[in-house]
């Protein structure tokens, strides 16, 4: 069905009240294993890589696989660089055929994240690709949720920052953080409540790994129509090579490569079926 934009998806997700999911992906496995969830309850996907995993998985690597992989799927899938951080990495992924770019200038003073924000949304335009942009501090990498670290996305930044970037999708940080939450995560709905009434854009949900069926509806409800899930995965990965390790049956690269295909293909196929609940 092929490569599409992620603006598409996110139009899709708003029209039905849904969110459409995120999959982080490092290896084919995880490709593979992402794909097949979405071809199976024919829904489409987000499949994403961070700049800050190239060092694992390097851009002239994974970026033309899972483009590919998109080209053939049999449900639209768009392409998502999540996490850009510089415009050298955030080029060479559209160059790649990548539909969409987020650019993480969450670190930046307001000014500074609006400016580079708009260079990255230039640079997108010339592709046509979809612009995610994030406001607000998010706690973590994957592997560290400690929540403490947030600041909140401040809803009167939020409606600046949607007027002033270029951009067609918004990060917001209501509680949620990148990794294993260290305690439960108590997510701000009030906030997120006064965004999405003030500001007309997509929003878009970090830091899925953790977050109750309830707490996604819940965000669901009151705008989220992304939804990232990236240590969930990674997890599953893991899981589906350490799994069969406890097996009587064969060991080798091609029964791990089915078991880590098959935990990734669960973890995607679960969490598709929350964020398609209505
Ligand atoms: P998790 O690792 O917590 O699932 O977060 C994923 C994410 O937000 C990637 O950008």
């Amino acid at each position: 069905m092929s490569l599409v934009t992620m603006k598409e998806l996110l139009k899709r997700a708003s029209d039905k009240n849904i969110a459409v999911g995120a999959f982080n992906v490092a290896n084919m496995e995880m490709l593979i294993g992402a794909i097949t969830a979405a071809e199976k309850l024919d829904t489409p996907i987000i499949i994403q890589v961070a700049e800050s995993r190239l060092a694992f998985s390097p851009l002239y690597l994974i970026a033309p696989m899972m483009v590919e992989a998109a080209r053939k799927a049999s449900v639209p899938v768009a392409v998502n660089f999540d996490h850009g951080k510089t415009l050298e990495n955030i080029g060479e992924a559209l160059k790649y055929g990548f539909t969409s770019v987020m650019f993480d200038g969450s670190s930046f003073s307001m000014e500074e994240n609006v400016r580079k924000t708009n260079e990255c949304a230039d640079l997108a335009s010339k592709y046509g690709a979809t612009v995610e942009g994030e406001l607000g501090v998010l706690a973590g990498n994957e592997g560290d949720g400690d929540v403490a670290k947030s600041l909140y996305t401040k809803p009167d930044d939020a409606v600046s920052f949607a007027k002033e970037a270029h951009i067609d999708a918004l990060a917001v940080a209501i509680g949620n953080a990148h990794g294993k939450y260290v305690k439960t995560p108590n997510l701000q709905f009030d906030i997120l409540k006064e965004i999405h009434e003030r500001v007309d854009l997509p929003l878009v949900l970090h830091g899925g790994t953790g977050i109750s069926p309830e707490d996604f509806q819940k965000c669901i409800r009151l705008g989220v129509r992304k939804v990232n899930i990236a240590t969930a995965n990674f997890e599953a990965c893991l899981e589906g090579a350490m799994n069969l390790a406890g097996t009587e049956g064969p060991k080798n690269y091609f029964t791990m490569n089915e078991a880590m295909v098959e935990c990734v293909r669960e973890n995607v196929e679960k969490h598709i079926n929350i964020f398609n609940m209505r």
